[in-house]
């Protein structure tokens, strides 16, 4: 902006609006309130005095998403992405072996999730789906603090001999919060002792009301030793995101987001989802304060793929240091570009942080007068 106002500019500075006006007063300012607009240069000025050089950002310099299509009903469609989410141990990675006819769960260290597993499906209509197996929450939480969504659909499990525990709590504020429709699996259903009634209750104390309890969340039983309602929950997921036609411009600058990062034999690699454009090697991508020249994509069988489209999870090697699980990957169009957008960002997060000092010593440096 090229103009702020007198309480704004005390605010950014981190300094009493009524100390702020009486330090300008001293410096000949007269009659100053806090709603007087100052242009840029007196900002500048003002700025000075307690020790900010100002710097006249006009934006340019960093990378930002484009904006939402207006109208993408003439984009292509791209499969919906699905999270499974639910309390530890109640079986979210037995079903979604179940869904890809594979058996991570067995071969997972101490049978915990350790990473968000992200690979897609076809479903028996031929459409894919994507899926998304999150280790507790946490690194889903830091995603949705960064303002991404990056789920469709939400695969409540709730295990039918536990019921419903802390983690399934928060995994329904989640799905709230984010305005996400969900599905419940009720798991285990083979286990003795299972009672998928009182699952339905205590899930209508906490907001989801399924059908027969007063509500249209499906609710369905699962078994991941059985088998059991797995076609089910199957046609279920594939109806709804059906329904839902999630659509995605391919053709303009790759945008998505880093899902975790890690290094393998090969490099430093980031499991990424990719929310619009086509990603190829060879393209440049800033996330956070990294940058990389895509070197390698990998699906989620490690082969090697010539390009990553929208609601894909890939993995992406090339950078130059570890992207951080939750940032957003935007396409540069140069090496140049991108190294110039991490700069800044370097120099603004150093500015903020140095900001924070300074007010400090300011507030200090006033309150001792
Ligand atoms: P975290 O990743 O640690 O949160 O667990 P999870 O929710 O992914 O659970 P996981 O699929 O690893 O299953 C936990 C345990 O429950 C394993 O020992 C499974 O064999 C068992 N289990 C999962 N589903 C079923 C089921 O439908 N019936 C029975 N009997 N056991 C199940
Ligand atoms: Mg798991």
């Amino acid at each position: 902006p090229e103009f702020i106002s007198v309480s704004n500019l005390a605010d950014v500075i981190g300094v009493r609006p009524a100390n702020f006006v009486s330090r300008m007063e001293d410096m000949g300012f007269e009659d100053v309130h806090y709603d007087h607009v100052l242009d840029a240069e007196t900002a500048g000025l003002v700025a000075a005095e307690f020790n900010y050089e100002a710097i006249f950002d006009d934006g340019t310099a960093d990378l930002t998403a484009a904006p939402p299509p207006e109208d993408a009903s003439d984009l292509p469609t791209r499969p919906p992405v699905v999270t499974i989410m639910g309390h530890v141990d109640h079986g979210k990675t037995t079903i979604l072996d179940w869904l890809r006819k594979s058996s991570v769960a067995a071969g997972e260290h101490g049978g915990i999730t350790q990473h968000i597993g992200a690979f897609s499906v076809p479903m028996p209509s031929g459409k894919m789906i994507t899926f998304l197996d999150t280790p507790g929450h946490s690194a889903f939480l830091e995603m949705r603090r960064r303002g991404a969504d990056v789920t469709d659909i939400v695969v409540l499990v709730v295990a039918a001999d536990d019921s419903v525990k802390p983690q399934t709590i928060e995994a329904i504020k989640h799905a709230t919060q984010a305005n996400v429709p969900v599905i419940v699996a009720m798991s285990k259903i083979d286990k003795e002792g299972c009672n998928p009634d009182k699952v339905k209750q205590d899930l209508s104390v906490h907001g989801v009301h399924v059908e027969d309890y007063g509500g249209d969340v499906q609710a369905i039983g699962v078994s991941g030793k059985t088998g059991a309602g797995m076609i089910e929950l199957e046609e279920a997921i594939g109806a709804l995101s059906e329904m839902l036609d999630h659509r995605a411009d391919t053709e303009c600058n790759a945008e998505g987001w880093v899902l975790e990062a890690s290094t393998k034999s090969y490099g430093r690699v980031a499991s990424a989802l990719i929310r619009r454009g086509t990603l190829r090697p060879g393209d440049i991508i800033v996330a956070g304060t990294t940058w990389a020249r895509v070197r390698t994509l990998r699906n989620e069988a490690g082969v090697a793929i010539s390009e990553a489209t929208p609601g894909m999870p890939v993995e992406i090697d090339g950078w130059r240091d570890q992207p951080a699980a939750g940032t957003e990957i935007l396409q540069a169009p140069t090496e140049q570009r991108a190294k110039e957008a991490v700069d800044y960002r370097l120099e603004r997060s150093e500015t903020v942080k140095m900001g924070e000092d300074m007010a400090a010593i300011n507030e200090a440096r006033l309150e001792k007068r």
